[in-house]
């Protein structure tokens, strides 16, 4: 197996590299490319730790040689918020970043199962939709907005919450990946009950908790450990399902449009990428009141994306 990480030199990027050279499968090819110079100084340095790992770096103008062969592509190359931000204000630079970068993929490694965690992913996951679609190489299934960070935002939370071990708590989180549209599903964690005051307030902190990170940074970036931890466990999630394990995460992808083009919910990871889209279950009058409420921002956020990338 083959994973590349672009954006690699980044804070999540590189934590991100660190993460997949400890836990990729031995004999496993790991490929890191930045635009930053350091970056094959930064597979140089994760090179040194002893796991059956291949680490190779490329830095420059073109990411083609990092692209080559593989099956596995995250992005997180991009602009990170800074206080007073929301993700919304990142367009105007990821945009054209993830619009050259889909372009590339098309390109050089059109069956890879691509994830892209560069903000805002509401928006940039549609603009890649429609650069893959130009290339006529478009496969919804092998197409992903990493939204784990949220998932584990919401398991420690309720963990921490409920006085339980953050292993034992399982969350979905539905929707997409910025504010009133991160939607986490807490009437239906086993075990758990909560009041809804608890209820309210767990959300609106889980739909919050990247603001809380930019904020506590004080312009020094943004989720960078907890998102490298995240894009690692969907990073692997992908490659177990590509070797024929059962493995279900929450990821942002196009399903059947029942509620928006886009729309983050389970899915059954596999040899093809997305196997089956499973349903998200029964909803409480407060999720489902959610739900609603956000569709018009996560449609408008997904048609800016659409538009975008239709664009010559
Ligand atoms: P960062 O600034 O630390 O790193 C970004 C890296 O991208 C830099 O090293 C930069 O050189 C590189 N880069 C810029 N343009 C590039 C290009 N054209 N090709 C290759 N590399 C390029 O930022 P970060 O903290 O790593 O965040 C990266 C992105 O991830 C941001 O957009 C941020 O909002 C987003 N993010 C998403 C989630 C999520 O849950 N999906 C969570 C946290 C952050
Ligand atoms: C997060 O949720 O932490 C990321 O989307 C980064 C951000 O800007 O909040």
């Amino acid at each position: 197996m083959k994973v590349a990480v672009i954006g690699a030199a980044g804070g999540i990027g590189q934590a991100l590299g660190l993460l997949l050279k400890l836990n990729l499968p031995a004999g496993s090819q790991l490929s890191l490319y930045d635009i930053a110079p350091v970056t094959p100084g930064v597979a140089k340095d994760l090179s040194h730790i002893p796991t059956d790992v291949e680490v190779t770096g490329f830095a420059g103008e073109d990411c083609s040689p990092a692209l080559e062969g593989a099956d596995v592509v995250l992005i997180s190359a991009g602009v990170a918020r800074k206080p007073g931000m929301d993700r919304a204000d990142l367009f105007n630079i990821n945009a054209g970043i993830i619009k050259t970068l889909a372009g590339k993929v098309a390109e050089v490694c059109p069956k890879a199962l691509l994830g892209i965690i560069t903000n805002p992913v509401n928006t940039t996951v549609p603009i890649a939709a429609e650069v893959l679609k130009k290339a006529g190489v478009y496969d919804p299934k092998r197409l992903f907005g990493v939204t784990t960070l949220d998932v584990i935002r919401a398991e420690t939370f309720v963990a921490e919450a409920k006085g339980k071990s953050t292993q034992d708590v399982k969350v979905d989180v539905i929707g997409g990946h910025s504010g009133v549209t991160i939607l986490p599903l807490l009437s239906q964690i086993d075990g758990v009950s909560f009041s809804d005051e608890e209820i309210a307030s767990l959300t609106t902190r889980i739909q919050n908790a990247g603001t809380e990170v930019v904020e506590a940074k004080a312009g020094g970036g943004s989720a960078t450990l907890s998102m490298g931890q995240a894009a690692a466990r969907f990073g692997l999630s992908l490659i177990k399902g590509l070797q024929g394990e059962d493995v279900i995460e929450c990821a942002y992808v196009q399903g059947s449009g029942d509620n928006a083009d886009f729309f983050a919910q389970p899915v059954k990871l596999g040899k093809d990428g997305v196997e089956t889209i499973l349903d998200y279950g029964s909803l409480s009058a407060f999720e489902q009141k959610a739900l609603d409420d956000m569709l018009p921002t996560l449609k408008g956020d997904i048609e800016k994306g659409v538009e975008f990338g239709q664009a010559d």
